[in-house]
Parts: structure tokens; sequence; C-alpha cells
């Protein structure tokens, strides 16, 4: 739960309720098998699991870009029936990006869809971009940026849109471990100013403490489901060299050990 002093009342955002979801007809696998999950409003909510075990696949099930076999998922009481900018995805690669548009242009590009100036437009963007270090590379074209520019500026886009949940498939996974570590506590900072609604997933445990209000381990698939969530109570902002964060971090790594010794089994 997030520290906002009100958690007697937690009224999710965010709800898997008994959602079975598998690729393809009767005779296919299940992928996950009666997913019970409720995420609160500011919340920030990381999901770790082996690899294969259907994170990808239960954040797609969130951004509608996959429907449940069976169950529901709801954002605000409502099922997702398709896509919408109020569930933002920041996927891994930059390749989301357009090309063509520049840094500011391709994060107000959906503002610009609903009919903002290009003066609002701007006056939007602006401390999104100041928040990331990127106001002074707001003309460039993504080709001309790093890895970790280009994933400030999927942060950004999201984060200028006003989504109501930011979903975030390994978002740093492909970036060295300095630019990694600037961005996570970059995100800690930013997500602890406006208490946006985040399902993050990571396999790195040590950003998942970092990072997490709670954090939700999953089974080795198939058929998975979420074993045990834990929540993460240390206070804000956290140090990787609290005593406090290595005892999370060995109790995570405990439980994602095991369910990957599992996985690694099975797969034999
Ligand atoms: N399009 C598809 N058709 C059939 N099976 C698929 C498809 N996409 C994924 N799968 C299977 O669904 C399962 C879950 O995949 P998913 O990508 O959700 O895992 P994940 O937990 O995100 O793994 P990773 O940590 O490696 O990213 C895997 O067994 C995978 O092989
Ligand atoms: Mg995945």
């Amino acid at each position: 739960m997030s520290a906002t002093g009100d958690e007697g009342a937690f009224r999710p955002l965010v709800s898997f309720v008994d959602v079975s979801f598998r690729f393809g007809g009767r005779d296919a696998p299940w992928i996950l098998r009666s997913v019970d999950l409720a995420i609160g409003r500011g919340e920030f909510f990381v999901l770790i699991g082996p690899s294969g075990c259907g994170k990808t696949t239960a954040l797609n099930l969130l951004a509608g870009f996959e429907h449940p076999s069976a169950g529901q998922v709801l954002v605000d009481g409502e099922p997702v029936v398709e896509p919408g900018v109020e569930r933002a995805v920041i996927f891994q690669g930059e390749d989301s990006l357009y090309p063509w548009l520049t840094v500011e242009e391709n994060v107000t590009f959906s503002l610009r869809a609903a009919g903002l100036s290009r003066r609002e437009r701007h006056r939007r963007a602006r401390p999104f971009l100041q928040m990331v270090g990127l106001a002074g590379h707001r003309h460039k074209y993504p080709s001309e940026l790093s890895g970790g520019m280009k994933q400030r500026v999927q942060l950004v886009r999201a984060l200028v849109c006003d989504s109501l949940v930011l979903l975030m498939d390994e978002p740093f996974g492909a970036l060295d471990a300095q630019t990694r570590s600037v961005l996570q506590d970059e995100l800690a900072r930013i997500w602890e100013n406006n208490r946006v609604t985040i399902l993050f997933i990571t396999h790195d445990i040590a950003e998942a403490v970092l990072l997490a209000d709670r954090v939700g381990v999953m089974t080795a698939g198939p058929e998975s489901i979420i074993k045990q969530v834990v929540p993460i109570d240390l206070p804000r902002p956290r140090s990787r060299s609290d005593p406090a964060f290595g005892a999370a971090y060995g109790q995570l790594n405990e439980l994602l050990a095991e369910e990957s010794r599992r996985a690694l089994m099975d797969g034999q």
C-alpha cells in the first residue's frame, strides 16, 4: 500500500478477478489460471516471476492488447476491452518512439491528437522534460538519443497524458547498470511526487525493493497465479545500503528462486 496515511480505505483501481488466459482454444495450455490481483489507486505494484510465467501476458491483458479467456480485468470498476491512453504502456525497447518526430513531438503526440495547441502542448511537456533532464534535448530525434534518454522520453510521454495507470514491462532491462540505477532513482522520485498508479515488471529484485509498495511474486507456469504479495514497508527515499533493504531483498530472492527452480525442473 502507498504510504499516504489512508491505508484503511483500500479501493483498488486495477483488479484482476479470477482471470484465466490461454493462447488458443481448448487444447492450448493455460498461461494464467484464476489470477486475482488488486492494485490500489496511487500504488506502485511490481510483478516478478520466472521467465515465461506470464508477467507480460498479465500486463497485456491490462493494456487491452489481449483479452481474458475467463474472468475480468477491471480499471476503476470498468472492464478493459481495448487499449486506451488512460493505461499508458512503456516498452522495454525504444521502438515505440516515432523516428520522424522530435523528443517534444513524441511526448506530446497524444495531446496533439486530442487537439491541444502547440503552446499548450509545450507548456504541459516542459516540466516533465525538465524533471528527467531532457529539456535541452527536446528538438532532437530518437536516432540522436542514448538508450536511457529514449526510456526517459517514453516515461515523459506517459506522464504528459496524465494516464491513470502506467504499465512498465522491464523498462530498464536493456540499459547499463549505471544508467539503470539513475533511472530507477528518477522514477522513484517522480512517482513520489505524482503518485500515479504503476504496474511494473522486472527480473531485478533490487529494483523491485527500491520501487515497490508491494511486490507480487508469480508462480512458474503453466497455470501461473500470484503466489504471494509482499509489502515493502521501507521509508522513501530508499537506500540500497539500508540493512532492511537487504532483508526485503532476501525474502523476495528466496520466493523467486523457489519458483525459478521449479520452472527449470518442469522444463527438463
Ligand atoms: N503469442 C503467443 N502464442 C503462444 N504462446 C505464447 C505467446 N506469447 C507468449 N506465449 C507463452 O506464454 C507464456 C508466458 O509468456 P510471457 O511473455 O507472458 O512471460 P513473461 O513472464 O513475461 O516472461 P519473461 O520474463 O521472459 O519476459 C510463455 O510460456 C510463452 O511461451
Ligand atoms: Mg515478459
